[in-house]
């Protein structure tokens, strides 16, 4: 399995999933492919934001990734899941695949959902501590999601 988080900037919400992700397949010996980006470019060779970083710390999860933008042309053939944040980024993406062929790769983070009825996973860029703990929150509760769904 290959798996693309995406949101805005590619500094909070999608270098999250994938140190998530990581860290949980890692746990259960499940060796997939795991990447993130962003669809907007402002933030390209930047490291997840610190006060995202420092919230993932104190939960275990060690945020690595340096920040990229979505590439059409390499990354709707390299992923098998392109998995992103809101709605804002599924109509970016959706968009970015101008003859509809990678739809069925598309998906939203919140549909893996289990325990939290969440409809996106919210950037918390401009708001305070607890938005960072809210996608820590809801990240997890997906990430679990997609393990259970796909192996
Ligand atoms: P992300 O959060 O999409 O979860 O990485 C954001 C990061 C930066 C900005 C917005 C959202 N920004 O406006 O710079």
């Amino acid at each position: 399995m290959k798996i693309l988080f995406v949101c805005l900037g590619n500094i909070c919400r999608s270098p999250t999933a994938e140190g998530v992700l990581r860290s949980l397949c890692s746990n259960s010996e499940i060796d997939w492919e795991i990447d993130s980006a962003g669809t907007s470019g402002h933030h390209i060779g930047e490291r997840a934001d610190e006060r995202m970083r420092s919230h993932a710390r104190k939960r275990g999860y060690s945020l690595e990734s340096l920040s990229r933008k979505f590439d059409p042309h390499k990354d709707f053939e390299g992923f098998d899941k392109i998995i992103v944040m809101d709605e804002p980024n599924l109509r970016d993406i959706k968009n970015l695949d101008l003859k509809k062929k990678y739809s069925s790769k598309i998906e939203l983070m919140t549909k893996y959902c289990t325990k939290f009825e969440a409809s996106k996973v919210p950037d918390p860029y401009y708001g305070g501590a607890k938005g960072f703990e809210v996608v820590l929150d809801i990240v997890e509760d997906a990430c679990r999601g997609i393990i259970k769904v796909h192996t």
